[in-house]
């Protein structure tokens, strides 16, 4: 059966990147290396439109989530957390992990965080170290207003802004130095086209200052130590060569495309995606802001959103994702970031038709493709 990876991570890598990761190993501290770690700082500075260091770890983006926690803060100290979803939720479990005191806000799943809620919190507590959210909740399929947020954190000198950008960094415009953003978190397997095992973290000189006085405990994730080995295009341990290496390629090949190209593909395939559903006669998830990165779509009511997406693979290898913790059954979602085009929208729509029809559901077969396939279209006038 041929395969269609549209979740939303891990992506599908392009083949000429799954090649250049499969040439001969190099030493990581051999000579052959360090101008592949320079390369690709600066690329990722350009991708993460910051003058700042952008520091690479070995892990899943979790662990950049972490270390943007234990680099920053003491034990006891208060932060703001947004919990919107699954990875918004993360954040609280983090901080109490490092006996960090996190006041979680929480958002009803499929909503966007209000700003002026953060706002109001930093009002009466000034002393609150630190506002932590997602730039895009895979879960929810939802982007939060990080440009809003962001010019209302900015006025606070002790306080941090924390962006996870795990599923948004590639996808739609963010400019962490222009708004304010202090640490933007991403992972490689998302946009960046690679598999999984790289977290990038984007850190500010504000940043840099509260890390001088956190007291948190940590030891991989020590950021200060990667940031020492960086300005030397080395890494504190031994670095995941192979993605860096395909990371090296990746960014010569969006830089070739242009950040504007980027986030208009990215938009489109998301516009369409979102047509062909609502032409279909189904819902989107997000009550506003929908992700570019990723489509939840509501189950129908009657319907199981899991058997929608086990069906889709099952029956048609399509792999697209489920609802998480109390979305489960209630959501399915599709993916259209990283490497990804028009007609991995239409597979995807087309399938979704396919399945629905062969459970019951009375939409009319085509009606989605049709709404999808004008959106690309028309955006060719
Ligand atoms: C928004 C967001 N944050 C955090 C994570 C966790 O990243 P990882 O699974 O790479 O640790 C994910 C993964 O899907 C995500 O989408």
């Amino acid at each position: 059966m041929k395969k269609y990876l549209l979740a939303p991570g891990p992506t599908p890598v392009p083949p000429e990147i799954l090649l250049r990761m499969a040439y001969p190993m190099i030493h990581h501290r051999s000579p052959d290396f360090g101008p592949v770690m320079e390369e690709v700082s600066e690329g990722l500075k350009w991708l993460f439109q910051t003058r700042n260091d952008v520091l690479m770890m070995a892990s899943s983006g979790t662990g950049a989530m972490e270390g943007s926690v234990s680099n920053f803060l003491s034990p006891g100290e208060r932060v703001l957390t947004v919990n919107g979803g699954k990875f918004g939720e993360r954040w609280g479990k983090i901080c109490k992990a490092f006996d960090v005191n996190a006041t979680e806000i929480m958002v009803e799943w499929g909503d966007t965080v209000d700003p002026g809620v953060i706002a109001d919190h930093l009002r009466k507590d000034p002393s609150i170290k630190g506002v932590y959210v997602q730039a895009s909740e895979t879960s929810t399929g939802v982007a939060h207003d990080v440009k809003t947020i962001a010019g209302i954190v900015r006025n606070y000198p002790d306080t941090l802004l924390v962006v996870d950008a795990i599923t948004a960094l590639g996808v739609f415009d963010i400019k962490p130095d222009e708004w304010g953003i202090d640490i933007l978190i991403t992972g490689s397997q998302k946009a960046l086209m690679l598999p999984p095992g790289l977290a990038f973290a984007g850190v500010s000189d504000k940043a840099w200052r509260m890390n001088e006085r956190a007291k948190c405990s940590r030891f991989y994730f020590d950021f200060k130590k990667e940031r020492d080995n960086l300005k030397k295009n080395t890494s504190a341990y031994t670095p995941a060569v192979s993605l860096i290496i395909g990371l090296q390629h990746v960014l010569r090949t969006l830089r070739e495309e242009g950040l504007p190209n980027i986030f208009a593909r990215h938009a489109l395939l998301a516009n369409a995606t979102r047509e062909g559903i609502k032409g279909f006669g189904l819902s989107l998830f997000p009550k506003s802001s929908p992700s570019d990165a990723v489509t939840a779509v509501s189950a129908p009511e009657g319907f199981d959103g899991q058997q929608i997406y086990k069906r889709l693979r099952e029956r048609y290898g399509i792999t697209a994702a489920g609802g998480q913790d109390h979305l489960k059954g209630k959501i399915f979602r599709i993916s259209h970031m990283g490497y990804c085009d028009t007609f991995d929208v239409i597979t995807a729509i087309a399938g979704v038709e396919m399945v629905l029809k062969e459970m019951g559901y009375p939409g009319e077969l085509g009606s989605g493709l049709k709404r999808a396939e004008e959106a690309f279209l028309k955006s060719q006038v």
